[in-house]
């Protein structure tokens, strides 16, 4: 069957997946979704031909409109403002959240059957607004931000160790914002715990800059935020589903009872396959690791709230997981 990905949004983010996707010919077709038709149409063409010199076969196309992504089996929803310097995630909130309501309600309607996998920021709220205006079953909704946490954390321990580098296994939970939780405990170069090549402080320093890693690119750029890494860590996403691979990376999901929590998405480790979600899996956590976890849920559940205040979620239809 001919694969096909909807990119929604064709700014930094969203071109450079298409461009990642097309580099690695993951699939057969990328749509280009965006409200400039014509910014679509010329990346579109700009990367088709860049796969024709790269010797893949997918075509990137642009959407004439939201019917073009009928048929995707997944779509990426980048559409968003990104942050600028002095702004959190969290400033997004109301923005953003109208932006992606928009487009969850044209994937509805037109990709019915397709595994959604949302960047918008801030990230757990806006896989939320999604599965209130889809109406999906959780295992198709996806949120974009562990494997790029865990993907800085590796980072910057690399930096601190100065070897290691591609060897460095990360792991985060939470929400993706300034409450995620780094967890030294389970991270390892090689095999080889952290624990045993940094010291508490050196340890903390890592954690520190994981946290602050978005905001420190927001600083340097000037202008918009982070996309390589972001975009990389969304293809991740895209080949694992595409190849059935059930490989586990730290996803934010509709919660359904695990770690104790319920229609709230937070970012916990995830096995990828076919079906998007194929399990959460639950760690066996400590005291304190559960207590920064409820902190990261609670900051989720704050901005739910807050949109619940505004009557945002008046007009939705509910969903099968309510
Ligand atoms: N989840 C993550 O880890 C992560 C990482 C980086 C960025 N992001 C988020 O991804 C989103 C996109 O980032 P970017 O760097 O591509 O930003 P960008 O400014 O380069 O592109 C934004 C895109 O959204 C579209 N857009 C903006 N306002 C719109 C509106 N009102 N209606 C329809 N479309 C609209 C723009 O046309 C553009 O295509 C932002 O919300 C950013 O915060 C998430």
């Amino acid at each position: 069957m001919a694969s096909k990905v909807t990119v929604i949004g064709t700014g930094n983010f969203g071109s450079t997946v298409a461009f990642i996707l097309a580099m690695r010919g993951s699939c057969h077709e990328v749509v280009l979704h965006g409200r400039n038709i014509n910014v679509a149409k010329g990346k579109a063409l700009d990367m088709s031909q860049a796969a024709n010199a790269a010797r893949e076969h997918t075509i990137v196309r642009a959407a004439e409109g939201p019917e073009d992504m009928a048929g995707s089996q997944i779509v990426v929803i980048t559409a968003g403002a990104p942050r600028t310097p002095g702004m959190s995630r969290d400033d997004l909130l109301t923005m953003n959240a109208q932006i992606v309501k928009k487009y969850a309600l044209e994937i509805k309607e037109h990709a019915p059957g397709s595994i959604v996998i949302v960047v918008s920021n801030p990230l757990d709220v806006m896989a939320y607004v999604v599965h209130k205006y889809t109406g999906f079953p959780r295992e198709r909704i996806l949120g974009m931000a562990g494997i790029l946490d865990s993907a800085r954390m590796a980072h910057f321990i690399y930096e601190k160790l100065g070897y290691g580098a591609g060897q460095i296994r990360a792991t985060i939970m939470g929400g993706h914002g300034d409450t995620m939780v780094p967890l030294p405990k389970f991270t390892t170069v090689a095999g080889v715990p952290i624990s045993d090549l940094l010291d508490s402080e050196e340890i903390g320093e890592v954690v520190k800059k994981t946290r602050d890693g978005g905001a420190q690119i927001v600083n340097l750029l000037g202008d918009g935020s982070a996309y390589y890494a972001p975009a990389k860590s969304t293809a991740v996403m895209v080949d694992a589903i595409l190849k059935d691979t059930n490989q586990i990376h730290s996803c934010a999901v509709m919660l359904q009872g695990e770690y104790g929590y319920n229609d709230i998405v937070s970012g916990v480790p995830v096995m990828i396959g076919a079906n998007g979600v194929q399990k959460v899996i639950e760690m066996t956590l400590n005291d304190l690791q559960k207590t920064r976890f409820k902190k990261s849920v609670a900051s989720v559940q704050e901005m739910v709230d807050s949109l619940c205040k505004t009557d945002f979620f008046n007009d939705c239809e509910g969903d099968e997981n309510a």
